[in-house]
Parts: C-alpha cells; sequence; structure tokens
C-alpha cells in the first residue's frame, strides 16, 4: 500500500469565503489547498488524524474540511474510503460532534466512512495498549481495504 502523511499545520489553508467560484472553476484562494485537493482526489482512502479541540476537529483541519466544497459540484470519480485517529485529552471526551463533521464531510464526497479509532484520556499518559490498539487499527484498516 502507497500512503503519504500531510501534516496540515505549516501549509497555507485559507477560509473558505462562500464565493462559490468552485461551482464552475477552481477554487478563487490560490494556497495549498489546490495540491491537496489533487492529491484527494487521486486517492483511495484517506484517514483523518487530529486531536480533539474544544470537542471538535482544530480550526486548521476544519478550514481544510469547509474548503472541500468543491465536491459539492464534482463528486469524486471513483468510490474512495475514509477513517480517522481522534485524540483527545480528557477521557470522557465526546467524540461524536466530530463524527458528524466526518459525515457531513463523506456525504458531500459520496466517501464511505470506514471504521476508526477513538483514544481518550492522553492528559494522563498513553501506555503500550494505546500503541497496540493504533497497530490493529491500522492492519484492520489495510484488510478493510483489500477486500
Ligand atoms: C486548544 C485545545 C483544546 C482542547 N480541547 C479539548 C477538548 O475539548 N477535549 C479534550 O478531551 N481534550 C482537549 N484538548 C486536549 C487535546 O485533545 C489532547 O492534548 C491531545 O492529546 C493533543 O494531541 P497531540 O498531542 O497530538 O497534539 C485540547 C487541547 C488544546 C490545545
Amino acid at each position: 500500500m502507497q500512503y503519504e502523511t500531510i501534516d496540515l499545520f505549516p501549509l497555507r489553508i485559507g477560509h473558505c469565503d462562500a464565493c462559490i467560484q468552485c461551482r464552475s472553476d477552481v477554487c478563487s484562494i490560490d494556497d495549498d489547498m489546490q495540491w491537496i485537493v489533487q492529491r484527494i482526489r487521486s486517492s483511495d482512502a484517506l484517514v483523518l488524524a487530529c486531536p480533539i479541540y474544544f470537542n471538535n476537529v482544530p480550526s486548521k483541519v476544519k478550514a481544510l474540511i469547509d474548503r472541500l466544497h468543491p465536491f459539492w459540484f464534482e463528486s469524486l470519480s471513483k468510490q474512495a474510503c475514509i477513517s480517522y485517529i481522534l485524540v483527545a485529552g480528557r477521557r470522557s471526551t465526546n467524540f461524536l460532534g466530530v463524527k458528524e463533521v466526518i459525515k457531513a464531510m463523506s456525504y458531500t464526497m459520496n466517501l464511505r466512512i470506514m471504521d476508526g479509532i477513538e483514544i481518550a484520556g492522553t492528559d494522563d499518559g498513553v501506555d503500550q495498549s494505546t500503541y497496540d490498539g493504533l497497530y490493529l487499527f491500522g492492519t484492520r484498516f489495510e484488510d478493510d481495504l483489500n477486500r
């Protein structure tokens, strides 16, 4: 399996201003989203890996998701899928809000949602079971993709 990791934090990802140029042309904002959208179009699977900030995705991730509006007008040409790795400091964190955001993204892009992994309580540290869980997630994800 070939994969690429894109670290969003150093990238320039401007906020969607709803100009809707993407209905008929490329996005009017010239930044890193131009090539990220191309990568997404050529991918079979996406994995969103992010910490939880105030019960939601960090603003940079939300900026990226908002900029996926072009997919509203031109869906992916093939059925791709999406999964997620969500990490939260508090043990009692509710991941529902983020999962709703991922659901909305999947409707717009016609992505199949696959099981993800939710890791809560990292403020108390992580132990081997966290890494074991991530390893299991990775192998299961690869198996599901190859099915
Ligand atoms: C701005 C900010 C907001 C956060 N909000 C939450 C939150 O709502 N719930 C929670 O459980 N943890 C919250 N956290 C803790 C992070 O989810 C947690 O530290 C996570 O492990 C960070 O992952 P990282 O080490 O990969 O950056 C927040 C952290 C920051 C910096």
